[in-house]
């Protein structure tokens, strides 16, 4: 509950300070809009004024600790035009943002985050960079939402008076990125990548080819990307990264705590490869590039030893430029693999990952292989496949499209997307808890959520942002807050709250007429 003498005196002295600054949205803030909803929060007396002499401090010797203090002073640098100077406290006094790694403190986890804001200072402690890092991005949405922008803003900058203990429901915690139907360059995966890193988001699963478009660079089979990455839905000019791309990818996304899930889709779902090398196939079909939308017609073929020469070697430079735990291999919409080649393939291809120490997703249709003991499938369409895959003891990502799909339409009347799984509000995106949606898959099974957009219809960064917000705010809160604590009524206000911050990060969002953005 914010406390009303805070709310109270903040608005009385705030008001004739910020008249003329709240279009970009310079009011105090008290709390109560968080997204995602912290675990456990209370208000205090008063608030910290973040000003000109703040320096944002942590002991020495702690240079993860030292980049969450860097990109912290980098949120608030652009706005406040404030110098923060960060590194480690020698002095303990003055006006001082702290960070500290604790050991003791187990209940917060690997993940968790413990908050203090007093008027005195502001104490941030976790036991892992990774919860500093969360609490950051707290502690960016108790700032007035003029804080998102890109130049000075005159503002209060005040944080409320909070103690805040939080830490995450599930470890993986997803959005994907689709940029085989259409190309996304460096650029826009970075700011996808600082968009979800907003909401807490752990995980950026690269969807890297498709029958469109093959899009990383392979050094033992250039094709791919000469020929494969040619092109793109609609017949425009495609792209694809280097390796040396992916790595900054990568580094990017790791120093907001995101790992890359790669993901390179077979059998199926594999014209483009198939037209650079027209070897991996055994179909008797001509080969061209293919620039419709149009899937389930493509297939290696799953008998040719030459075609698993090719997965080892794409296998292995793609783990060689990927270090997190996962590598994608799809097996979705197999449709022209017989089910017994595709089980063979499958049953193939899962060690070959694990040789290079990586850890197999496969969509729900992968269920039907004899699953590695690591194997993780994710969730999509057939509800039966995933209840399969944990009777194999398999783990399970959940990603339902008629909630957690991003591209699917809001409603019949949105320019943009797609609707065989159904128009998707705002509100039945938010209404669904992953650990009862479906009897057999309960909450030990689940290793988290993701939330998928693909980019059939998606040409530009704008397109992006109109279909993720303000859906992928509430695919984040289901993935970080108890479900005990979301009710879409309450999470409906905190949403409108976000607006003005999506306007400062120069988000094109769709209002959804499901929430009262005025309130
Ligand atoms: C999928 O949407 N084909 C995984």
């Amino acid at each position: 509950m914010p406390n009303c003498l805070t709310v109270f005196v903040g608005r009385r002295i705030l008001a004739p300070l910020v008249a003329g600054f709240l279009v970009l949205g310079a009011q105090a803030q008290d709390g109560s809009s968080l997204i995602p909803r912290p675990q456990r929060m209370t208000t205090g007396e008063g608030s910290f004024s973040l000003n000109a002499s703040t320096r944002i401090v942590h002991a020495a010797g702690q240079p993860a600790v030292q980049a969450v203090a860097d990109h912290l002073a980098g949120l608030l640098r652009p706005s406040t035009g404030f110098a923060l100077p960060t590194g480690s406290a020698a002095q303990q006094s003055g006006n001082l943002i702290r960070l500290e790694i604790v050991s003791k403190d187990s209940s917060l986890g690997r993940e968790g985050y413990h908050l203090s804001v007093t008027p005195k200072g502001v104490t941030l402690k976790a036991s892992r960079p990774a919860g500093l890092f969360y609490g950051v991005q707290t502690l960016r949405q108790l700032l007035p939402a003029a804080i998102e922008a890109s130049t000075t803003q005159s503002a209060a900058w005040v944080i409320p008076a909070v103690e805040i203990r939080d830490r995450p429901e599930y470890g993986y915690r997803g959005a994907m990125l689709d940029v085989a139907r259409h190309f996304f360059g460096v650029a826009d995966v970075k700011r996808f990548i600082d968009l979800i890193a907003a909401y807490k988001m752990n995980i950026l699963h690269l969807h890297l080819s498709d029958d469109q478009g093959w899009r990383i660079e392979i050094k033992s089979w250039p094709k791919l990307t000469e020929i494969g990455g040619s092109t793109q839905v609609g017949g425009g000019k495609g792209g694809f990264y280097t390796q040396e791309q992916y790595k900054e990818i990568v580094a990017y996304a790791a120093a907001r705590h995101i790992t890359i899930v790669p993901e390179i889709d077979m059998p199926g779902h594999t014209n483009a490869a198939i037209v650079s090398y027209p070897e991996l196939n055994c179909r008797d079909t001509t080969h061209a590039l293919y620039t419709g939308t149009a899937v389930g017609f493509s297939t290696f073929c799953t008998s040719r030893p030459g075609t698993y020469k090719f997965i080892d070697d794409v296998l292995r430079e793609l783990a060689a430029i990927t270090p997190g735990p996962w590598l994608h291999i799809g097996g979705d919409e197999s449709h022209v693999t017989p089910k017994a080649d595709y089980i063979q393939f499958m049953n193939k291809v899962q060690p070959m990952v694990s040789k290079y120490g990586k850890q197999v997703i496969g969509w729900d249709e992968i269920a039907h292989a004899n699953l590695q003991k690591n194997t993780v499938v994710q969730y999509w369409a057939d509800a039966g496949n995933s209840k399969m895959a944990v009777k194999k003891g398999a783990k399970v990502i959940m990603s339902p499209a008629r909630k957690a799909y991003l591209d699917m339409q809001y409603d019949s009347t949105t320019r943009l997307g797609l609707h065989w799984a159904g128009f998707i509000e705002v509100d039945n995106a938010y209404q669904w808890d992953p650990a009862t949606m479906e009897q057999g898959i309960g909450r030990q099974n689940i290793l988290g959520v993701e939330a998928p957009l693909w980019t059939e219809t998606i040409i530009t960064m704008d397109d992006i942002e109109y279909m993720v917000f303000p859906r992928l705010p509430g695919i984040a809160e289901i993935g970080w807050t108890d479900p005990a604590q979301r009710d879409w009524k309450e999470y409906r206000v905190r949403l409108a709250a976000q607006a003005a911050r999506f306007r400062a990060m120069g988000i094109d969002f769709y209002a959804s007429p499901k929430v009262d953005w005025k309130q």
